[in-house]
């Protein structure tokens, strides 16, 4: 084995036991965790690979040539994974945004969003379809992604000044192939919001740039605390930007006035320009925890149900799907895991007793 051998991500898995078949019922209430959350969204990861090498995503030492991603065999397939939405969206999931690492680096993505698309919340609706993007394969895939009924895009984009985003991407991807990814996406009619992580020291100054650019655009514009998720991107509390500072600094601009969430558990707090210009948002995962509103689940490419992103294990549906269990024994599995559900990591930050495990890695599980 070469010195430098990088496993796969190697998070214990918890294995579900399956419940009786015949005699287990559909849940027809929600579930509803100890904490009294509810389960409104599923975040789907759809691959572990990603073309970019953000710094504090998939630090080029760890995600090198000798880094060995998921098998495609390892996968759940587009069948599976819309047969597990199906069962989630039968408990009250309303919004499914599908993730990777790069999601469109999945073959035939457009063929899952179809898939997806046909799905309908419990009171008849349309799922609220989402899917989070380097936009770096946007300009060849919007208009057909929309076709398949994804109904909008988050880009993440971290920097306008060309060298600082390179820096960042680490692959020398320039500012102006995503400006055309985003621009893609908003001709193919998919609204567009941005993600900024912001780091100190690193491209703190380009908060303002990015504000300015987008508000005149009219896309809604994101800043994220940079977040100690997984265990490789050498996370320090000193390289957040705390929210508030963030805030303050636009508003001594441009002036901002609060806005009420969106939906109870919104994870970015959302601010209005006092003159009317549209708005941005801050996730304060860091600064100001928002785990008592969490109503996120996350299924993991190979099928584990991963629920705080902070988790260092995940729940492995993959092998009851596999095994044949039929829609209520699944729907019991889900119930059962989210009823048992107590995690809120950010909130207790610090507190925690280092964990034998290791944390679930951002590529791995998409936000
Ligand atoms: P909208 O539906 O457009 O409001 O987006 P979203 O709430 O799905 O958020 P998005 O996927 O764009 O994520 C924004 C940032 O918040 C990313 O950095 C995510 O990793 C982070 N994030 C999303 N959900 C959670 C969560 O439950 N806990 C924490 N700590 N961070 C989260
Ligand atoms: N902290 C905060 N946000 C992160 N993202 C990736 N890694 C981190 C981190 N350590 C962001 C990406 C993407 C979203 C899903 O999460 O930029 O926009
Ligand atoms: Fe890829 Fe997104 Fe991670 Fe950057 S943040 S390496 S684009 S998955
Ligand atoms: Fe939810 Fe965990 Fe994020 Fe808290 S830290 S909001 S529990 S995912």
């Amino acid at each position: 084995m070469s010195e430098r051998f990088v496993p796969v991500f190697d998070a214990r898995v918890r294995s579900v036991p399956l419940p009786p078949a015949g005699g287990a019922q559909l849940p027809l209430g929600r579930p509803i965790d100890r904490l009294g959350r509810r389960l409104h969204d599923l975040r789907v990861s759809v691959t572990d690979r990603c073309n970019f090498r953000c710094t504090y995503c998939m630090p080029k030492e760890v995600f090198n040539r000798e880094y060995r991603f998921l098998p495609h065999a390892e996968l759940l397939t587009f069948e599976e994974i819309t047969r597990l939405a199906r069962v989630f969206v039968a408990q009250g999931v309303e919004k499914i945004r599908l993730t990777g690492g790069e999601p469109l680096l999945r073959k035939d993505l457009p063929r899952l969003i179809e898939m997806l698309a046909g799905l309908r919340t419990l009171d008849g609706r349309d799922l609220d379809l989402a899917l989070t993007t380097n936009a770096s394969l946007l300009p060849r895939h919007a208009a057909e992604l929309q076709r398949a009924g994804l109904k909008r895009v988050t880009v993440s984009l971290d920097a306008l000044e060309d060298e600082v985003f390179r820096r960042m991407n680490d692959v020398d991807f320039p500012v102006a192939a995503v400006l055309e990814g985003i621009e893609a996406a908003r001709q193919a009619g998919l609204p567009v919001k941005i993600n900024m992580v912001v780091q100190r020291a690193v491209n703190e100054h380009q908060i303002l740039p990015m504000v300015r650019f987008f508000r005149e655009r009219g896309h809604t514009l994101r800043m994220i605390e940079y977040m100690d998720v997984g265990t490789t991107n050498g996370w320090q509390l000193g390289e957040v930007v705390p929210a508030s500072e963030i805030v303050a600094r636009i508003d001594a601009q441009m002036p901002l006035e609060p806005v009420e969430p969106d939906y109870p558990g919104e994870v970015a707090r959302r601010w209005r320009y006092r003159d009317g210009g549209g708005e941005i948002g801050v996730v304060a995962s860091v600064t100001q925890a928002f785990c008592r509103d969490c109503t996120r689940a996350r299924l993991s490419i190979e099928g584990r149900l991963y629920l705080c992103l902070f988790a260092s294990h995940g729940y492995d549906l993959r092998s009851l799907v596999r095994a044949g269990a039929s829609d209520e024994q699944l729907s019991a599995a889900i119930a059962g895991i989210w009823n048992s559900r107590s995690d809120r990591y950010s909130e207790l930050r610090g507190q925690l007793p280092p964990d034998e495990g290791r944390k679930v890695e951002m590529s791995y599980i998409g936000g």
